[in-house]
């Protein structure tokens, strides 16, 4: 029987990635969100889409019925993993559920209060068999939450100083995502999900510089005039706090790990983050500017 693949997060920014992934392999997907009407408005109608909510476990049952693999993410304004997720981890038990793909962080086993931590080690012990993709700094942060800066300002904000990323596309972990949920092989597997390489923003800004064919300028402002920039533009407090954390351990030289496991996986190197600007880059087009009439 052809079970269907429920993909959690179905129109995030990794989501999407494993739905289009998934239904480029012919794989039955389900996809899963607060709001099915919205996947359908994204997808089309030919989507099977249903409502799941981690603040309404009513919709766990009927969203989980008959599915024996699922890709779970955990939404970034949900901090209690154990009040809100778990009890989604138990339904996918109850309803027969054999293996859990999990979006993970990298360097994990390092940050033990990180959300991420503690979902790792609760399916390590559900029952279930589990796949943690351990993702680094996703490429398409760029074009999503510093897409202002970059597009306004010609500059990137990011008090990061020297410290390198090992960016990842948020392509490649839909396609690793895809494979992990099609083949077997892949149980209770831990994989570093990472580019190639590890730029600093210098070189990334050098990047943007080229392929957008104006002067992007990498600010590296320090992590109290980041806060403050930050404060003032009404950016909420706790996330505020969690990206100055990130970036200060990027800073540290914390990001900057390269992982061979997306070649191995798909055989192919990571997507490159010149290639990337050049895939988005209307994201950072300016609007043409009126001259004096
Ligand atoms: N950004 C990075 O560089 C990075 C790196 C490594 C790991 N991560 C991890 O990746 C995860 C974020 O992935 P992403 O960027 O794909 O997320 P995202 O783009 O913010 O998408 C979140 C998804 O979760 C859905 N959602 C929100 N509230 C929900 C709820 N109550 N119940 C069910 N679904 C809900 C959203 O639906 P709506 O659209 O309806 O709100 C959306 O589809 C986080 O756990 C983050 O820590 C991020």
């Amino acid at each position: 029987m052809n079970h269907p693949i429920l993909v959690c997060g179905a129109l995030g920014n990794v989501g999407t990635q494993v739905v289009k992934s998934l239904l480029q392999q012919g794989a039955p997907v389900r996809a899963a969100e607060p709001s099915p009407e919205a996947v359908r408005h994204h997808f089309g109608q030919g989507l099977e889409a249903v409502r799941f909510d981690f603040h309404r476990p009513e919709t766990f049952a009927p969203a989980l019925q008959g599915v024996k693999r699922m890709f779970l993410m955990r939404p970034p304004q949900i901090s209690q993993v154990e009040r809100l997720l778990f009890p989604a981890v138990d339904a996918a038990r109850a309803a027969g559920v054999e293996q859990v793909i999990f979006l993970s962080l990298i360097g994990v086993e390092r940050i033990r209060l990180a959300p991420h931590f503690r979902m790792e080690q609760y399916l390590r012990t559900c029952g279930m068999t589990w796949t943690f993709l351990r993702a680094s700094f996703f490429m398409q942060n760029l074009n999503t939450v510093h897409v202002a800066e970059i597009r306004n300002r010609d500059e990137i904000f990011i008090p990061a100083g020297h410290g390198k990323t090992s960016f990842i596309d948020v392509r490649d972990i839909g396609a690793v995502a895809a494979l992990t949920l099609t083949q077997t092989g892949h149980e209770n597997r831990t994989y570093d999900l990472t580019g190639s390489d590890a730029l600093d923003y210098y070189q990334a800004a050098e990047q943007f510089s080229q392929v957008l064919g104006r002067t992007i300028t990498y600010r590296s402002p320090s992590l109290l005039s980041y806060v403050a920039a930050k404060i003032r533009n009404g950016t909420p407090l706790p996330y505020l706090l969690i990206t100055a954390w990130l970036y200060d351990q990027t800073r540290r030289g914390m990001s900057a790990q390269v992982s061979g496991d997306v070649q191995r996986l798909l055989g192919r190197p990571p997507i490159r983050l010149r290639q990337y600007i050049e895939d988005y880059r209307s994201a950072w087009s300016q609007p043409p500017r009126l001259g004096p009439l």
